[in-house]
């Protein structure tokens, strides 16, 4: 088959770089996730991956990022093997791939319409996944999702790029629609979305990040069913001593000063 061409922009093409980075991890001695489907992937796909700004001490931080958000989702998913999951903003991760959830949990991978396109060509269809092409803020797409089950939504990468209004109805919607359920997504407080020129792959992509999030009382407002389970920073993974020093460093820094701790937070909410 010849190689994908693609020709994505903005937020769109920063799923370049985290793909890019899985696969840079996948393909070193020691992988913090080793998404080998990840590295297969990127070898079909015509593009210069070089200009995403990852390399091989960031993509070791989105590797470590991805596996911390698999294992929260993998502990809803044992305890409620039946469940729907919605993975908003997929990009093209492995996510289900990787997880490889029982044949009774329904999986919904929602990106834009090109990015679905595009993980149609590169990823054979899979009995129990579906995929949508729809931006998750026009909610129109959540009618196609039977809402007969509990649900786990899963975000990872997402929440900063979406208009803080639509992105909190969204939520509300998801919240509405189904009886029961638990988000699992990382998110950055005003002041990591006031930072982001100094993120390299964002810049490059030329994206723009829009909601920052101050901590769960910024989540629970949205709907009254909204409780927060945990919150960890993201300074705080386990497996950051994995990292670069210069993460490492980062690390000690920003468990001295909760400001900067509270930049990057991973946020388990129920409902
Ligand atoms: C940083 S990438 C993360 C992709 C994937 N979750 C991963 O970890 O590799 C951000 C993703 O969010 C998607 N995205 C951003 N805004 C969106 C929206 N309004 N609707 C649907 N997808 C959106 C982009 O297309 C892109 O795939």
């Amino acid at each position: 088959m010849p190689p994908e061409k693609v020709h994505l922009t903005e937020e769109k093409a920063t799923l370049l770089a985290t793909l890019h980075g899985r696969a840079l991890d996948a393909r070193s001695p020691q992988p913090i996730l080793g998404d080998e489907l990840a590295s297969e992937v990127i070898d079909r796909i015509d593009h210069d991956f070089a200009k995403t700004g990852m390399n091989a001490g960031t993509g070791r931080a989105v590797a470590l990022r991805a596996r911390f958000i698999d294992t929260w989702a993998a502990e809803y998913l044992t305890e409620h093997p039946q469940a729907t999951v919605l993975h908003l903003g997929c990009g093209l991760d492995t996510r289900y791939h990787r997880m490889a959830p029982p044949p009774t949990v329904r999986w919904y991978d929602v990106d834009y319409p090109d990015v679905i396109d595009l993980r149609g060509r590169l990823f054979p269809a899979r009995t129990g996944y579906t995929t949508i092409g729809s931006s998750v803020t026009d909610l129109a797409w959540l009618e196609q999702v039977p809402r007969d089950t509990d649900v786990l939504v899963v975000a990872e990468g997402l929440l900063y790029y979406l208009d803080p209004m639509r992105g909190a109805a969204l939520l509300r919607a998801i919240v509405d629609r189904f009886a029961g359920g638990r988000l699992v997504f990382d998110a950055l407080s005003t002041r990591g979305v006031r930072l982001q020129w100094r993120n390299k792959p964002v810049q490059k992509a030329g994206a723009t990040m829009q909601w920052g999030i101050d901590g769960p009382d910024d989540l629970l407002v949205i709907h009254p069913r909204l409780r927060c389970v945990s919150t960890l920073s993201a300074f705080d993974m386990e497996g950051f001593d994995r990292l670069t020093a210069q993460h490492r460093v980062a690390a000690v820094i920003a468990r001295l000063i909760p400001a900067m701790k509270r930049t990057a937070v991973f946020y388990l909410l129920e409902f």
